[in-house]
Formats: C-alpha cells, sequence, structure tokens
C-alpha cells in the first residue's frame, strides 16, 4: 500500500508542520512497514507558477491546437493527480502563511483541479483517510482576538472533504512563534502543550488510517 505526503513548509529544517507529519508517517508505516510513500515536497520541488495558467487556458481547446507551455503544464497536473491516487491515504503538512495557504500550495491545489480526474463533482478521494497538519504561528482558538483569522485550515478542509471527498482529520499545532519572538515568551507553556497535543493526534491518526486501510484490504481480499 501507499501513502501520499504532501510538505509545504519553505523550512526544510525546523518545520513544526514536517514535524508532527513526521509522526503521522513513522506511525502509519509501524502499522505498514513495507508500504511506499510517495512524497511532494513544494520546497524542495517548487512548481512552477505560471503553469497553473497554462493549465486552466487549455480547457476546451482541441488537443491539436494546445499550445507547447498547455500541453506539458497539463502532463504536470496529471503526474500530480496520479501521485495522489496513488496513495491509499494522505498526509498534507502545511503551514499558516499570511492567514491562508502558501501560494505553491494553492497552485498545486489548483493544478490538480485542472486533471479532469479531479473535476467538479469528482470526489477522486471519497473515503480515502487524509491528514491536514496544520502549523501556525500565533493563536486562534476560540475567544481568541484572532478567531477565524485562520483562511487555510477550512479551505483545506473545503477541498480536501467536500471536494475531493476524502475523510479528513485536521491536526494543529499553533503558537508555534512563541519561541522565537520575545513578546510571545509567556505563552511558551501553551505553545509545547500544544505541540504535545498535535503529536498525540497524529500518532493516533496515523495508527488508525492505518489499521482501516490494512481492515478494507482485507475485507476487499476475503470476498
Ligand atoms: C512568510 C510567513 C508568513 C506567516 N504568516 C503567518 C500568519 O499569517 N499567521 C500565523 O499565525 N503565523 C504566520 N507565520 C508563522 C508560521 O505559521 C509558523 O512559523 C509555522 O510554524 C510555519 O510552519 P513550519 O513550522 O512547518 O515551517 C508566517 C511565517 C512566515 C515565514
Amino acid at each position: 500500500m501507499t501513502l501520499f505526503r504532501l510538505d509545504a513548509s519553505i523550512r526544510p529544517e525546523g518545520s513544526v508542520s514536517r514535524d508532527v507529519a513526521d509522526t503521522v508517517q513513522s506511525a502509519w508505516m509501524r502499522n505498514h512497514p513495507d508500504d511506499t510513500v510517495v512524497r511532494r515536497d513544494l520546497t524542495a520541488d517548487p512548481l512552477p507558477s505560471d503553469a497553473w495558467m497554462s493549465a486552466a487556458s487549455a480547457t476546451g481547446v482541441p488537443e491539436e491546437e494546445r499550445t507547447p507551455e498547455q500541453r506539458s503544464a497539463l502532463e504536470l497536473a496529471a503526474t500530480l493527480a496520479d501521485e495522489v491516487l496513488a496513495g491509499d491515504a494522505a498526509v498534507i503538512a502545511s503551514p499558516l502563511y499570511n492567514f491562508g495557504v502558501s501560494q505553491h500550495l494553492k497552485t498545486w491545489i489548483d493544478l490538480l483541479i485542472t486533471d479532469p480526474r479531479f473535476g467538479p463533482g469528482a470526489q477522486p478521494l471519497a473515503g480515502r483517510p487524509l491528514t491536514v497538519v496544520m502549523a501556525r504561528g500565533g493563536g486562534y482558538g476560540e475567544g481568541t482576538p484572532r478567531e477565524g483569522w485562520d483562511h487555510a485550515t477550512p479551505y483545506l478542509r473545503r477541498i480536501f472533504a467536500d471536494a475531493f471527498g476524502a475523510d479528513v482529520t485536521v491536526v494543529v499545532a499553533e503558537l508555534t512563534l512563541a519561541d522565537v519572538v520575545p513578546a510571545m515568551a509567556e505563552l511558551r507553556p501553551i505553545a509545547a502543550e500544544s505541540r504535545a497535543e498535535a503529536h498525540k493526534l497524529a500518532e493516533a491518526t496515523g495508527r488508525a488510517h492505518a489499521e482501516r486501510v490494512r481492515s478494507a484490504t482485507r475485507s476487499t481480499s476475503a470476498a
């Protein structure tokens, strides 16, 4: 079986979203030691920012009339779609940047949607377990001044659960900037608690997803 993992943090080292996603992946691999992990790292391998424009403008253009840019953008979209569809489960690790998702994660999602398998109403990930790991520097909990300012988490839930049909679990680690911003120093204990809780949920989610996929496979082979 295969786990698909996407990372969007611009920090190759010291990233909280990568660290928590590692916990999901390790929990999965303990249950499925021989599995493959298909990875897409948007920082190690950034997507061209004009690819979406080329792919989207190819809609309705007959194959033989497409420009070379349109053809290569559609091929890239198909590769991204193949990678996600290869996963029996998925982990999407995203930081909160400027109250939303990064442009490179948005580009990845927009490109995916240009592939006919991910088009409107397609539900290509129907029933597949998917973990969204969100790392955010500030605090956005209920009753805090910035409640409702995190536009990334609801957006990712909308895309993966509602548009793509996946069974989504969200794992959040917040106040990650408390360790480096002196003005947030008094929030460090709450930040540490949030990170510990995130790892705990990540571990439980990775294990539950692995067990669920394993028993679904067993019932399919028994049928
Ligand atoms: C360019 C940039 C923009 C950011 N914008 C926000 C923001 O709007 N809200 C917030 O709470 N944290 C913000 N942060 C902090 C990150 O969310 C935080 O550092 C998070 O831990 C990053 O994920 P990572 O640890 O996986 O790299 C921003 C960080 C950077 C570098």
